[in-house]
């Protein structure tokens, strides 16, 4: 059993294969959190752990009248705004009669096996009930008739442990819900550093690094979408963590909107962590009878530094939160035609890009942004979905058929979710916007956001997609979302609701999404929002891939994407090569340096191919033959981050195969040093005792001589790359 309840000792044990998560019950009334960490099989009894006499100022405990502890120490498993604890609480309410207090105590809990699903929420699911056990432990405040309901699932199969929570009004009246975290977990002391990625349209989840400090940090987003900005992210490591040794928490959320994590350190020194709907801007009416489901957190302890705890994440993101046919089959490369036209195409040019493609070995023709209403720029059209005659006198169908008689699979781009002003879709629904009724909302990007909190909004959406999807043998869509939520507001619901508008929005979309796909289910759809602005779990339990980020320049994408590794695997990158100098950058990289890096991603071309020189049109042949080769290692093997761009002029990645036969290494220089002797490379993961045949070469070394003297690479050069392919000898 993965989860059991020690009934003497009052302590709850959940493990994962390396890891133990355990909480106790205090008095008989209230959850205290005991350890998180590696594997402990020894008993423990709640009083041992729990000491938390009077300190100064502090007061006596109403949850077990008579006593005094400082509950502003005590470490709760799920803190309420109700007793003397002052922390940031993860749960916040206003009751009928005016008060926000509220006072949980245990009531009761289920051990079974398996995995439910979250209602209307993605989240981490078991192909099979032996993969998992699932604990829901009741917490009831009798005096509000309020239940929160925690959910905690233990992996048999990697050491991931999710948590979600689950709010039940049995009262007569409404509550209105503040803030329900998902998780909270109360750190022994503060010996940490907070690890997330932040960045920037262009630059997304780039890695930062900082202390703890005293008070509150944390990182957040109010953009309506999990964002550019922040990503629902975060890591706790111990000061000497590295990326291979030391100890280290990740948490990821897996929801696609507002969010907010953070840390809130107290006098003495514990650590309160948290994550969940961001409590800004939010409040959720619950009436008589009704349940609340907050959004599912997928943790991760690892030992061994962060590679450990990445490959854990991309074990479960791989396998159990990516769905669908595509989750196990290899995917199309394919050429996008968004940086080599823009809006500047017609059915004769698509047509010569495709097939100077085909000719090299690409798979599918995308064609992006433009192809509909009168879209000659970004300022009209989105709502019209119907193809521009001027551009595609045949119509989508037309060209489709044109590429599939090729012999290509023939990709679409949507902007489902939005409007312009100038467009027959505004002009019938002007009412279909978030605006809060009476204020004028902002446009950005030209466009305002239709309100998927409203059904007829929905069935519209599913509506034209369906059409769209069946009037044309297409087999992809890239699904975009160009700008963030601002004035979040619905014309549908009444005043009392519009602070629920940004989290109805999110399950508005999960909704639409899981008709659509359920619909086409061969169908590959990528996600993307001005590039990597909604890159998040939810959006993967939809989509099994996302465009990584608008930036295509290689040395931006470096940072880019080691960064997006510590949560999720290469398989959900979308990566392309494009034009140089690059349209972002203005840097020229070699087509070499261009393709490595996308090969560390879902392999795609983004250029006129047919504008390459002889010899480069060879190399992309090549590429692609040797991509194929790789694909399978690349996106399913046990990925190594060897070193950093962050700290160093290079970045280096490695891929070895679960069987340990295949090790796939990359190595870059970002900018090459004078009459420099070569950088030494160590690589990791391989089998002790085995010895491996570098392909190129045909040279065997010993593992052991790999993992501790490394191999050579000359970095005299900007921006060159090496990949070196490793077969086990048998
Ligand atoms: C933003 C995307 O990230 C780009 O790849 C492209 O599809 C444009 N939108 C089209 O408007």
């Amino acid at each position: 059993m993965a989860i059991s309840f020690d009934a003497e000792h009052k302590v709850f044990n959940l493990s994962t294969p390396n890891t133990t998560y355990l909480f106790g019950l205090f008095k008989n009334k209230f959850l205290l959190h005991i350890y998180y960490g590696k594997k402990v099989t020894g008993s423990f009894d709640i009083k041992d752990v729990c000491d938390y006499g009077v300190r100064g100022f502090s007061a006596e405990s109403v949850l077990t009248p008579g006593e005094e502890y400082s509950e502003n120490d005590m470490p709760f498993e799920f803190p309420t705004y109700g007793n003397a604890d002052m922390r940031i609480p993860a749960f916040h309410a206003k009751y009928e009669d005016g008060s926000t207090l509220t006072r949980f105590m245990f009531a009761g809990y289920k051990i079974t096996k398996g995995k439910p699903k979250l209602k209307g929420l993605p989240a981490a699911y078991v192909e099979d009930d032996s993969e998992s056990d699932t604990l829901e432990i009741e917490l009831k405040d009798e005096e509000t008739g309020i239940s929160a309901f925690l959910l905690y699932t233990a992996y048999n199969t990697c050491d991931i442990i999710t948590r979600s929570v689950r709010i039940k009004n049995h009262s007569q009246s409404n509550v209105k819900l503040d803030r329900v975290m998902s998780m909270n977990i109360d750190f022994h002391d503060n010996n940490f550093d907070f690890v997330h990625l932040h960045g920037g349209w262009a630059k997304e989840r780039h890695i930062e690094r900082v202390p703890l400090m005293r008070g509150f940090m944390g990182v957040d987003s109010k953009r309506g979408a999990s964002s550019h900005v922040h990503n629902p992210f975060f890591a706790l490591a111990r000061k000497n963590t590295t990326e291979s040794s030391g100890d280290v928490y990740g948490f990821g959320l897996v929801y696609s909107g507002n969010f907010v994590a953070g840390v809130d350190v107290n006098p003495e020194d514990i650590s309160r962590v948290f994550m969940g709907i961001n409590d800004f801007n939010f409040e959720w009416n619950l009436r008589a009878g009704e349940e609340f489901q907050a959004p599912e957190v997928i943790m991760c302890y690892s030992a061994d530094g962060f590679t450990k705890m990445s490959q854990n994440f991309h074990r479960l993101v791989r396998k159990r939160i990516c769905r669908g046919k595509f989750r196990d089959t290899t995917r199309p490369v394919l050429i996008n035609n968004w940086e080599a036209t823009y809006f500047d195409f017609n059915e004769e040019k698509i047509v010569a890009i495709a097939k100077a493609a085909k000719e090299l070995g690409v798979e599918l023709m995308v064609l992006d942004d433009g192809w509909f209403g009168k879209r000659n720029n970004d300022d009209c059209s989105l709502g019209d979905w119907y193809p521009d005659k001027n551009k595609l006198p045949n119509g989508i169908s037309g060209l489709a058929k044109k590429i599939t008689d090729m012999g290509m699979q023939f990709g679409l781009w949507f902007e489902p979710e939005m409007v312009s002003p100038d467009s027959d879709l505004y002009r019938a629904h002007p009412d279909w916007i978030l605006a809060t009724p009476s204020k004028p909302a902002s446009l950005g990007r030209h466009q305002y956001i239709l309100d998927l909190s409203r059904k007829d909004v929905r069935d519209y959406i599913v509506g034209f997609m369906t059409e769209n999807l069946s009037a044309a043998p297409i087999s992809y869509v890239k699904w975009d979302m160009n700008r963030s939520i601002t004035e979040a507001g619905s014309a549908m619901l009444d005043k009392e609701r519009q602070q629920e508008v940004s989290h109805r929005y999110m399950l508005g979309l999960y909704e639409v999404l899981e008709t659509i796909m359920s619909r086409f289910p061969d169908v590959l759809f990528e996600g993307c929002s001005g590039g990597g602005g909604r890159f998040d779990l939810g959006m993967l339990y939809y989509y099994p891939q996302f465009w990584t980020s608008d930036d295509t320049d290689a040395v931006e994408r470096m940072y880019i994407q080691y960064g997006t590794s510590m949560l999720y695997p290469t398989s959900t990158m979308g990566a392309h090569v494009s034009a140089v100098p690059n349209h972002q950058m203005g840097r020229t990289t070699s087509i070499d340096v261009r393709a490595d890096v996308a090969m560390m991603g879902r392999f795609g071309y983004e250029l006129d191919l047919a504008k390459l020189s002889a010899e480069e049109k060879e190399k992309v042949r090549e590429q692609i033959i040797r991509y194929k080769k790789i694909e399978q290692i690349v996106h399913n093997a046990d990925m190594y981050r060897l070193v950093s761009p962050f700290d160093s002029n290079n970045m280096a990645m490695e891929f070895v195969s679960e069987d340990k036969e295949t090790v796939l290494v990359f190595y870059f220089t970002i900018l090459g040093k004078p009459n420099r002797r070569p950088e030494r490379l160590c690589l990791e993961g391989l089998e002790n005792g085995a010895k491996y045949e570098e392909s190129e070469t045909g040279r065997v070394f010993d593992s052991d001589v790999l993992s501790n003297i490394g191999i050579q690479f000359v970095c005299d050069h900007d921006f060159q790359s090496r990949v070196m392919t490793f077969k086990k000898v048998k």
